[in-house]
């Protein structure tokens, strides 16, 4: 039978954990080719065994790059290219979350590190791409933005700044690279249970706490529960495919309904 990812290759950044990695599992078990990027071999290598006893037939490239490095993007795309002949879908999603603190108190160098990653990583990785896609008449990127890109989250200056500017860039690409068949849209997820959520928890609540405060946190969701990764693999793996064609430059929130309530 065939699958939606038959003959597809697919380049998740920040492959290594949380929703890199449930994508990249998902979107193989769907027939894709994979371009797994990260700063860490070792996180690829986990991921790449997790992708393979889920669908052992994948084939898998695994690139250790920074994504808010010029060079680095620019490698792991001609890599990819190189290896695969093509990329009909880019899920830009390393990101960190940052040293939380009040504006005043946020650190110019740590606020420089979270831009740096979260948003020119993104816009690299958009930049490096879409040309193979212009050339091939055919694409689909899906940024990581966050419900930071739509409300406010208290003493994460640097984070809610990348995250609404990602918004923003996969609104100005969509409508720029909509003609040549590509689409471009952003995933706004509320918490969703990783190892990101859970530094950020700790941040707040300490080793001892931060099952609390994640407690405590959830219970003013609509749904009173964390998201799964899975979850949203599931979208992402939609917004990939070619079932969403005529979806471009939606930010799209993934989070039981708590960007719509007060
Ligand atoms: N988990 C959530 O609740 C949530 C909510 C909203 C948005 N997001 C966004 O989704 C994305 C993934 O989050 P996650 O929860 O899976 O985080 P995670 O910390 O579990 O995984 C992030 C991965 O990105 C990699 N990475 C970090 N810096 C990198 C760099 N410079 N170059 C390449 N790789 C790098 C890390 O090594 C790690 O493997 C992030 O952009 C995050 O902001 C997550």
């Amino acid at each position: 039978m065939s699958q939606r990812f038959d003959n597809k290759t697919i380049i998740i950044t920040g492959a290594g954990s949380g929703l890199g990695r449930a994508v990249a599992v998902r979107l193989a078990s769907e027939g894709a080719a994979l371009s797994l990027v990260d700063v860490s071999q070792a996180a690829l290598e986990e991921t790449r065994a997790e992708v393979l006893a889920a669908e052992p037939a994948t084939n898998t490239t695994l690139i250790v790059a920074d994504v808010s490095k010029e060079d680095d993007v620019k490698r792991y795309v001609d890599q990819t290219v190189a290896s695969h002949g093509r990329i009909d879908g880019l899920y830009n999603n390393a990101g960190v979350e940052g040293k939380q603190n009040p504006v005043a108190d946020y650190g110019t160098e740590e606020f420089q590190r979270v831009i740096s990653i979260n948003l020119n990583g993104v816009f690299l990785g958009m930049k490096y791409t879409l040309p193979h896609m212009v050339k091939q008449g055919s694409g689909a990127i899906v940024n990581a933005s966050s419900v930071g890109g739509i409300r406010a989250v208290p003493n994460q200056v640097g984070y809610g700044a990348s995250k609404h500017a990602v918004a923003g860039m996969t609104k100005d690409a969509a409508i720029e690279y909509g003609q040549y068949g590509i689409s471009v849209n952003a995933i706004a997820p509320g918490a969703i249970m990783t190892n990101m959520v859970k530094g950020s928890l700790i941040q707040i609540g300490g080793e001892d706490g931060w099952e609390d405060v994640g407690r405590e946190f959830v219970s003013v969701n609509p749904m009173r529960r964390f998201g799964e990764p899975e979850e949203v693999a599931s979208l992402v793996a939609y917004l990939l495919s070619q079932e969403a064609v005529f979806i471009n430059g939606a930010v799209i929130p993934i989070d039981g309904g708590q960007s719509q309530a007060y």
